[in-house]
């Protein structure tokens, strides 16, 4: 699959296959994530994986809202990728003295994403969460403080593999070129 294939079929899957993911797999996936770029090269993460059912069931309670049903779906994930930021251990600490600029969440966005595509090539579904109860997912996973979970990859064979038609805003309300104001309102 080239990269633009890529692109275009990774999609937030939401319903899984009663299927596990090959650990093969997690780790090519995983490899490909470790090689994305972030500020000062800090590679402020650690990729916490949870693919035994009865942990995944833990995560999976730690992402969910039963009042507003939010990631009810979640209870069908048969892996979960979670990213931990190292943000005072090793975020890139002279970006951010000369520029007063913190990138941690920046890098952490460019690892998910990574990890989704590289999950779309490997034909696998997955979705973005950042809806966590960050405290009980800290203790369910032993989360030393001081570390952050800014997204989980939800990760498993989509229980149909159709690629639906993005919803996204128009080319020309998106691209500029030349300034911020060119074509504005066309
Ligand atoms: C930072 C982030 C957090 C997200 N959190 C959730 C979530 O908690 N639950 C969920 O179902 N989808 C979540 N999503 C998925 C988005 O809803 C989805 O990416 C968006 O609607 C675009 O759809 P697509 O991924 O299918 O292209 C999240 C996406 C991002 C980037």
């Amino acid at each position: 699959m080239d990269f633009y294939q890529a692109v275009e079929t990774r999609q937030s899957c939401r319903a899984y296959a009663d299927r596990p993911v090959e650990k093969e797999a997690v780790l090519r996936i995983l490899r490909a994530a470790r090689l994305s770029p972030s500020a000062c090269n800090s590679q402020p993460w650690t990729f916490v994986v949870a693919d035994d059912p009865a942990l995944c069931a833990k995560v999976s309670d730690c992402l969910q809202s039963g009042r507003l049903g939010i990631n009810r779906w979640t209870g069908q994930v048969p892996c979960f990728i979670v990213l931990v930021s190292e943000k005072k251990e090793r975020t890139g600490r002279a970006a951010e003295i000369l520029q007063a600029h913190d990138f941690t969440q920046v890098d952490a966005g460019i690892a998910v994403q990574t990890l989704a595509l590289a999950a779309a090539a490997e034909g696998l579904g997955s979705c973005i969460v950042g809806w966590i109860d960050r405290p009980a997912l800290r203790k369910v996973l032993d989360i030393p403080e001081g570390k952050e979970v800014p997204v989980i990859l939800a990760l498993g064979y989509p229980a149909d593999p159709a690629v639906l038609p993005k919803k996204r805003r128009e080319e020309a309300d998106l691209f500029r070129f030349g300034s911020y104001s060119a074509g504005e309102g066309r």
